[in-house]
């Protein structure tokens, strides 16, 4: 693997290509925005920070898409970011389009290409994804529960006053505050998390998570971007070294969980195709409630989206 495009040079994007960059593991990294000079520019800077922290992934950034020829992995972060007092589904009207036209767009220059969704709402902008490219399911699909696992693991840290690093998560469902952590699968080094924490404690934790992303639009006026570049890097990474990492991210389900021709946050194995496999847990009858809630969610967003006649 030697390409990676990210589409959108905005706070996500730069930071996704940022992050990839220091991990040094591409050789080449295209930074994509309409607004060409920015993303020359950021991809410059970028490219600039190479011989202080020591890496060698080449940075260019473009306005055109001829750029982007035979990318292996694109990241999608394109769109309008939430302003407070906004959910993510409200962006749906404007970053369709967008979503829609960046990916035909990418798909004349790169045949068979891994796309990863950041742009929101992200579960139903991964399903507009997939009808526009027509990949395979494999190969098209969200970043999200890497991000919202990061943040209820570094909310639990903070609780618990322990390493981030030694915590270990699982979330599914849908990137909206209707969200399911999963507590019975949360470990802090190998420890189960309820046996460190009071039930009301974590389950204050819990529901901050859910709302995290609109915890830090309040903050900031905008859309958070550390982690959720942080988080996709890390995806693309997992991809390109081929390790079989396992991470919740929003897939295409074909009948797991019983859910059928959706995308929605479960656990999987990555690899060098995409998405090697979907883990199947076990859930018990109050996250099947939840799961159903966030089915519930996305569904009705994707129906806003059937009605928009995009694909
Ligand atoms: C968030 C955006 C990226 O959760 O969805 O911060």
């Amino acid at each position: 693997m030697s390409k990676v495009t990210v589409v959108g040079a905005g706070n996500v994007g730069a930071t996704v290509a940022n992050v990839l960059a220091h991990k040094d593991i591409v050789k080449d990294i295209v930074l994509l925005d309409i607004k060409g000079d920015f993303a020359k520019g950021k991809a410059l800077d970028s490219w600039q920070q190479a011989p202080i922290d020591g890496y060698s992934s080449r940075m260019t950034g473009t306005s055109d898409y001829a750029d982007t020829a035979g990318s292996d992995v694109v990241i999608i972060t394109a769109g309008i970011p939430r302003k407070p007092g906004m959910s993510r589904d409200d962006l749906i009207s404007t970053n369709a389009k967008i979503v829609v036209s960046v990916t035909k767009s990418i798909l004349k220059y790169s045949k068979n290409p891994i796309i990863i969704i950041v742009s929101n709402p992200l579960d139903v902008m991964s399903y507009a994804a997939l009808k526009a490219s027509k990949l395979a399911p494999n190969r098209v699909f969200g970043m999200a529960g890497i991000l919202d696992t990061a943040r209820y693991r570094a909310f639990l840290a903070t609780e618990l006053d322990v390493s981030p690093r030694d915590i270990s998560a699982v979330l599914m469902g849908g990137h909206g505050d209707t969200m399911v952590p999963l507590p019975r699968y949360t470990t802090v080094a190998g420890i189960p998390v309820t046996e460190m924490i009071t039930k009301g404690k974590l389950n204050k934790i819990v529901e901050r998570t859910k709302k995290g992303g609109g915890e830090l639009v309040k903050l900031m006026g905008t859309s958070a971007w550390y982690a959720p570049g942080a988080a996709a890097a890390q995806m693309v990474e997992s991809i390109i070294k081929d390790d079989g990492r396992i991470f919740p991210v929003s897939a295409w389900l074909t009948g797991e969980y019983g859910v059928k021709n959706m995308y929605l946050g479960v656990p999987v194995q990555l690899g060098k195709d995409g998405i090697r496999k979907i883990i199947k847990l076990k859930l018990n009858s109050e996250e099947k409630k939840g799961l159903k809630t966030s089915v519930k969610a996305v569904s009705s967003v994707i129906s806003d989206f059937k009605k928009m006649k995009l694909v």
